[in-house]
């Protein structure tokens, strides 16, 4: 018996369309450099209703795991500034709100998101560094 040969399942080309993934990974690294990873419904991801629906910061918060979010999630603060290592380009892209936002965030780099606005489709496996530096700078309230 042979198979046809056709184009792989997640051959989609354009960034932030609904998932054709079923699941996949989320790798949180912390400040103190421990990781944990999590399988995603890419359909479906947990919620606990903070951030945009299927944002780093709702699937993080609803698995215990903590990311700074002073302003309740609604993309008017910088403190859930994360840094996506991996998996960028299976994410939302960010507006210019987020842009604005994430010009008052410290250490700011090509990978830096706002948590609570970037929503990953689940065409790639995604690691998200959660950078020490902001969780300190809101706790001393700077
Ligand atoms: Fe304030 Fe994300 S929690 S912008």
């Amino acid at each position: 018996m042979t198979h046809s040969s056709s184009s792989p399942p997640n051959a989609a080309s354009s960034k932030n369309q609904h998932p054709v993934a079923k699941e996949f990974q989320i790798t949180f690294v912390s400040p103190s450099g421990e990781s944990q990873s999590i399988r995603i419904d890419a359909v479906s991801p947990p919620s606990c209703g903070t951030g945009l629906p299927g944002s780093i910061l709702d699937i993080a918060l609803s698995q215990g795991i903590e990311i700074d979010h002073a302003c309740g999630g609604v993309c008017a603060c910088s403190t859930c500034h994360v840094k996506i290592k991996s998996g960028l380009n299976s994410c939302s892209e960010g507006t210019e709100e987020e842009e604005d936002q994430l010009d008052k965030a410290p250490g700011l780099t090509s990978q830096s998101r706002l948590a609570c606005q970037c929503v990953p489709n689940g065409q790639q496996d995604v690691v998200v560094e959660i950078p020490g530096w902001n969780r300190n700078r809101v706790r001393e309230g700077v």
